[in-house]
């Protein structure tokens, strides 16, 4: 096989921002064509800044960045041209119609208006809105919305689409349509698309490599798969009952089996890596039988991604309050059509 091609490729890239707030403190990583690469990481992690430097919407502090080629802080117009970027929050006009929206976008891209007609056709076409184009966006759904604002990004046929968060806030039916629309534009359109996300599976789901990144650090980067094979074995989660004495020495004879691996707490939940988990289990159930400590729950399962980024940051994501992001973002639309009355 051929090398790839890299179209994104970024050296000790670093954000500082006034008020000595490191937001990115010297990411390394490259993407290339055709790839879908992710960003997780949990609230102020850094995602959006990296994606704000590498869309030339923010300065870089130090480093390098090589976007389609063309270095963002030289040429930033060169890279304007072959980037499309969807932000975080919601940026069509609920008043206008979809066309009228995507109109005004093809408009600030320069096309000619002969130009305009067929690329808003192809565009809507590709996010399945060419049926609602001409009824005004206040009417549409979360998704449809989200779809409407990913087609502004694709206006201009970028190589390269950037989407910060692109299911912040959307219930999981909307957020598989809105899957099921990226991966068209890699499979059709061999787009390379680099997302954020801080869910789990849309990083899963999605990505053929992801970096795991947390306080403007990247902990990882690998495919789902090959991350989840770091952690070296299941992941048997327990619960326990009894004395602080007696779970030290339960911790003890537990880490003592050969199978195991690791042991960690998280969460009042003791964490142990093994070979071979359901051969464990009983072994720990025996083990333990003596210390006068009683087992209240246990599964095992294979490594997900939760257990990954538990593993490489020590936290896990859910311990990011990421209910209140979502309802912050929902405040925030309801607070941006209640002005707009
Ligand atoms: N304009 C700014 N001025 C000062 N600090 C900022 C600015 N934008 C972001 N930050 C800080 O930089 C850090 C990284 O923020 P960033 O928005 O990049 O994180 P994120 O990973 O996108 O988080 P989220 O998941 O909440 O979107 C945070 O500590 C944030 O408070
Ligand atoms: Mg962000």
């Amino acid at each position: 096989m051929p090398p790839k091609t890299l179209t994104i490729e970024v050296k000790e890239l670093t954000k500082v921002y006034s008020g000595n707030i490191r937001a990115v403190n010297g990411v390394d990583f490259t993407v290339a064509e055709g790839e879908i690469f992710g960003m997780l990481g949990p609230n102020g992690a850094g995602k959006s800044t990296i994606i704000t430097m590498l869309t030339t919407l923010s300065s870089i502090t130090g480093g390098i960045a090589l976007v389609a080629g063309e270095d963002v802080a030289a040429h930033p117009e060169r890279v304007r041209r072959a980037i499309g970027y969807v932000s975080q929050d919601l940026a069509v006009d609920d008043n206008l119609t979809g066309w009228e929206n995507l109109f005004l976008q093809a408009k600030f891209y320069g096309l000619t208006n002969e130009q305009i007609g067929q690329r808003l056709k192809e565009v809507l076409t590709m996010v399945n809105l060419m049926d609602r184009a001409h009824d005004l966006v206040e009417t549409y759904s979360g998704g449809m919305r989200k779809r409407l604002d990913i087609a502004e990004g694709l206006i201009h046929r970028p190589r390269i689409l950037f989407l910060d968060e692109p299911t912040l806030g959307l219930d999981i039916q909307t957020r598989q349509e809105i899957w099921k629309y990226i991966l068209f534009l890699r499979e059709e359109v061999e787009m390379t698309i680099f997302l954020t996300t801080h869910y789990m599976e849309e990083a899963d789901r999605l990505c053929d490599r992801i970096a795991i990144i947390d306080r403007g650090i990247i902990k990882a980067i690998d495919t789902p798969d090959r991350l989840k094979a770091e952690i070296g074995g299941d992941v048997i989660t327990m619960t326990l009952n009894g004395s602080d004495r007696g779970i030290t020495r339960a911790m003890e004879l537990i880490k003592g089996l050969s199978e195991v691996r690791q042991i960690k707490s998280h969460a009042e939940e003791y964490i142990v890596i093994a070979e071979n988990g359901e051969l464990t289990v009983p072994k720990i159930f025996e083990v333990i039988r003596d210390t006068g400590m009683k087992i209240t729950k246990i599964t095992v399962k294979r490594p997900t991604l939760d257990d990954v980024y538990l593993h490489f940051t020590g936290r896990g994501l859910r311990d990011d309050v990421e209910g209140s992001k979502e309802e912050g973002f929902r405040q925030r639309m309801v607070m941006r059509r209640a002005r707009r009355r």
